[in-house]
């Protein structure tokens, strides 16, 4: 005989799933995940946010896949260079992705010399710095390192308070679209430039925090509560020994000195080599090892496999030959 579940046990079933689907969305917003699907996109508008930044909007005409705040697209520029950028539009609208480039170097000046329907091929999105709303939460943003942050601050719920600083309010992109009451504009040109315990003001909860860094490492040093952060420029070698690239089709030997990357030595003697994060995520660099050991010994030693390595992070022992 098949006894019905008493009204107590369908209760509890009930709470279970509720409680079970409650540990997957939290467990999606903190897993970085990538489409690895290319999309053709084309620019629908090119838009001035502030100096030297300028914003894309990218559509199809068919829904994108979706997405959550703190996201970025790998975007494939005309040269065959790759770099990342993160989407700071609304993630509810599945038929666009907004982007903004400040212009740095090649790559941005390709974004920057784009116009309306051009096309372009993105990979993504994919999420290296998920946002969990807390009940108390800082936000502190340096000049275009708002592109992750806006989406957050959109979504934010609770106690929350963003630090936007940058050089000048003219350096400054999305002004207008940060609720006043709970942004603090902060400039160099007003403030002088900014110090990490000024800006954490005692704070012990939840920062997320995107910009030049400089601001990065205070910060680092300073706050003692939970720290989510993105770089996009390399962070510093640290602990890194001395060892040589040795360019296979030249013969050339180059010493990589212990504060530097193995790309940005090849780089000066390859300016073409293929790179796009510089923290170790991508792949991009991936160049194929044909002599010499990995070094598993100090700096960073992730991301090699057997016979190739990402030249951005990972470091030899001695003399290392690469395919290059
Ligand atoms: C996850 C991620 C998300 C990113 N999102 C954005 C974004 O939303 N908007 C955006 O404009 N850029 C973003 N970037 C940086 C972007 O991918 C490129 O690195 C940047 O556009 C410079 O590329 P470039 O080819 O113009 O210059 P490169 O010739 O590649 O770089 C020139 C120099 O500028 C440094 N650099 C890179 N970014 C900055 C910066 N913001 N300030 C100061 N120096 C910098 C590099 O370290 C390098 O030394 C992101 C990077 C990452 C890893
Ligand atoms: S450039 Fe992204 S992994 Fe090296």
């Amino acid at each position: 005989m098949i006894v019905p579940p008493s009204p107590g046990l369908r209760r509890l079933a009930r709470a279970a799933e509720h409680y079970h689907r409650w540990i997957i969305s939290r467990s999606r917003d903190v897993r970085v995940r990538a489409v690895n699907r290319d999309l053709r996109l084309r620019v629908e508008r090119v838009r001035r946010e502030a100096e030297d930044v300028v914003s894309l909007r990218l559509a199809n005409g068919s829904p994108l896949p979706t997405w959550r705040p703190g996201s970025h697209l790998d975007v494939h520029l005309p040269s065959g260079r790759r770099r990342q950028y993160s989407l700071c539009g609304d993630p509810a609208d599945r038929f666009s992705y907004r982007i903004a480039v400040r212009r740095i170097g090649a790559g941005s000046a390709e974004l920057h010399a784009l116009t309306e329907g051009d096309e372009l091929t993105v990979r993504g999105p994919r999420n290296a710095f998920p946002y969990a709303p807390a009940d108390r939460s800082l936000f502190i943003a340096g000049g275009i390192g708002i592109t992750p942050i806006l989406p957050m601050v959109k979504a934010a719920r609770g106690d929350w308070r963003l630090i936007y600083c940058g050089r000048s309010r003219d350096s400054l992109p999305f002004l207008d679209e940060l609720p006043e009451d709970r942004v603090r504009i902060r400039t160099d040109d007003e403030h002088g430039v900014p110090d990490a315990a000024e800006l954490l003001d005692g704070f012990d909860g939840s920062v997320y925090l995107c910009g030049p860094a400089p601001l990065l490492e205070a910060v680092r040093r300073t706050h003692h509560g939970p720290l989510h952060f993105e770089r996009f420029a390399p962070p510093p070698v640290v602990d890194g020994r001395p060892f040589e690239v040795e360019l296979a089709r030249t013969g050339d030997v180059l010493p990589v000195p212990a504060d530097a990357s193995a790309l940005s030595v090849v780089q000066e003697r390859l300016p073409g080599v293929a790179y796009s994060c510089r923290q170790g995520f991508c792949g991009t660099c991936r160049v194929r090892v044909l002599a010499g050991e990995v070094d598993h010994r100090g700096g960073a030693t992730f991301g090699h496999t057997e016979d190739s390595m990402l030249i951005c992070v990972s470091r030899g022992t001695g003399r290392i030959t690469l395919d290059l």
